[in-house]
Formats: C-alpha cells, structure tokens, sequence
C-alpha cells in the first residue's frame, strides 16, 4: 500500500521539484477561478500520477497544479474526486495521503453546498466549523495505516481552530462577510429531500453537500491542519417551493467567484506570513 503512495510522490516530485508548499487548496465547485490567479504554473494531470483515480467525466480528468498566489507557493486540485461518482473513500482518501508524504501541513477544502440555515442566501461563503457524517462507509474502514495516525483519530477540531480564526480575520481584512456553520455530507447524486432537509436542521447541520467530508477525515488522521470553506449555491431542498437543479448550484458559484477567490488568496497569504 505504501508503495502505491510513493509511487505517486515520485511522479509529482518528478514534475515539480523537491521543495512544495506547506499548503494546498482543493477547488469546489465556484473556487476554480483560483488557478487564473496563479503565476509560474506547472501542471500535472491526475493521469500521470500513479494511484490517483482515473476520472469518470472523459475530458475533465483534472489536474494537480504548482504555482504562486501574489508570490507564495500553492498546490492546488483542479477538480476532486467525489463518492456519488463510484469511486471508494479510500480511492477519494489517496491523494490527501499523498499530499502528507509531499510534507503539506495546511489541507484547505472548498465546495459548493447547499443552505439548510435560513438565514443562509445563495452566494454565501461559509467556514466549515465542524461536519456531520452518520452514513456511508469511512476511508479509514479496513487496516488501520499505523505510519499515517491512530485507529481511532480525535475529530474534536476536525476543522482547525488556528486556521479558522486565520480565516475569520482575513475575510474582516477585504470586507467579506464570511459565515460559520456545520457541513452535512450526503452521498448524492440525487439532491436532498424537503424531509431530509428538516431532518439535518433538526440535527444541527447548516449546509448540505456531497464532498469534502471524506478527505477532511483522511487528512485529520494524518494530523493536517484543516480548513473548509463553502459556497452555498442554493437555499436546501423544501426552503423554496422549486426543484433544484446542477445549473443553478453552478451559476451561484461562478456568481461568487470573485469574492470567492479573494477571500482564499487572503487566508493563504495569511497562513504563510503568520
Ligand atoms: N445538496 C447537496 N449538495 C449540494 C447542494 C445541495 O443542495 N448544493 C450544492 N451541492
């Protein structure tokens, strides 16, 4: 098993180099943006990089890029992998152990998300303060990888409390009002029901997704430093008397693209000059 990760942390090391950033940032849906920012570009499509799963959108295979946001190194997923596609957790769960092995401390994770919180509107930025996942299967299922974390890893600050306030000041430093609230992963593809919208409000959950949660449990394990950060691209099934659909999750997120990625420009800028 070992072997496939350093498989994979030699094609990238081939690629770009022996030194990489302590921190990377995985784009959701509405941070893509982000790569347009970045300067001294490498590229490496997933494909290249033994283990990492094989994309099931032919043409959208995605890529690991290398480069600089106003000057400071970044790795950056240009598309993610997500369970709803058919891949397993711990296909999903790969390339954040790779990304240990490459020496990155800071795991940064954005998506689009849905708004069960109704004081929540679509185009709100939201910091992941904590998840709720009850269902599915885990990436940690199986033997436990003893050289990566313990059995039976703490998730008391899943998401990290230094990085959060890091965050905090960084969207007060440009204006962006940046919200707080708990991620519910879903496994999707179908969206939600009204009832099961209630039924996560109920249980405390602020917004609904279908990424995220299975790499911030992997990286957790490795002890990484997380941050989330959501796009909420629509008010939750039920809110709004009108079906939901892919289109319109897409639209908020380009919507909001710019503060978007101001806001992830600022918090990395922030992370390295602490
Ligand atoms: N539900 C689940 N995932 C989502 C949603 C939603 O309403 N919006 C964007 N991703």
């Amino acid at each position: 098993m070992l072997n496939n990760f350093n498989e994979a942390v030699y094609d990238i090391k081939k690629v770009f180099g022996e030194k990489l950033p302590k921190t990377c940032v995985v784009l959701g849906s509405g941070f893509s943006k982000f790569t347009e920012f970045m300067t001294e570009k490498k590229e490496l499509p997933y494909g290249e990089i033994s283990g990492f799963p094989l994309s099931t959108v032919p043409g959208h295979s995605g890529k690991l890029i290398l480069g600089c946001i106003n000057e400071i190194p970044v790795l950056a997923f240009s598309g993610r992998f997500h369970y709803y596609e058919g891949y397993t957790m711990k296909q999903i769960a790969f390339p954040v152990r790779v990304m240990k092995l490459l020496g990155v401390e800071n795991y940064i994770v954005t998506n689009a998300s849905g708004g069960i919180n109704e004081d929540y509107r679509a185009g709100d930025l939201v910091l992941i303060s904590d998840h709720i996942k009850f269902f599915d299967d885990s990436p940690l299922r199986g033997k436990n990888l003893d050289t990566f974390g313990v059995r039976f890893p703490d998730m008391t600050h899943a998401y990290h409390r230094e990085l959060i306030e890091t965050a905090k000041k960084a969207a007060g430093e440009i204006g962006v009002d940046l919200k707080e609230g708990v991620y519910a992963f879903m496994s999707g593809p179908s969206f939600e029901t009204p009832a099961e919208i209630r039924a996560l409000r109920a249980l405390g959950a602020d917004m609904v997704g279908m990424s995220t949660v299975p790499e911030v449990i992997c990286a957790n394990h490795m002890g990484m430093k997380v941050l989330g950060i959501s796009c909420v691209c629509n008010l939750a099934a039920g809110i709004l008397d009108q079906p939901l659909t892919h289109e319109e999750v897409i639209a908020a997120g380009e919507h909001a693209a710019e503060k978007s990625v101001a806001l992830l420009t600022r918090i990395i800028e922030k992370i390295e000059n602490r």
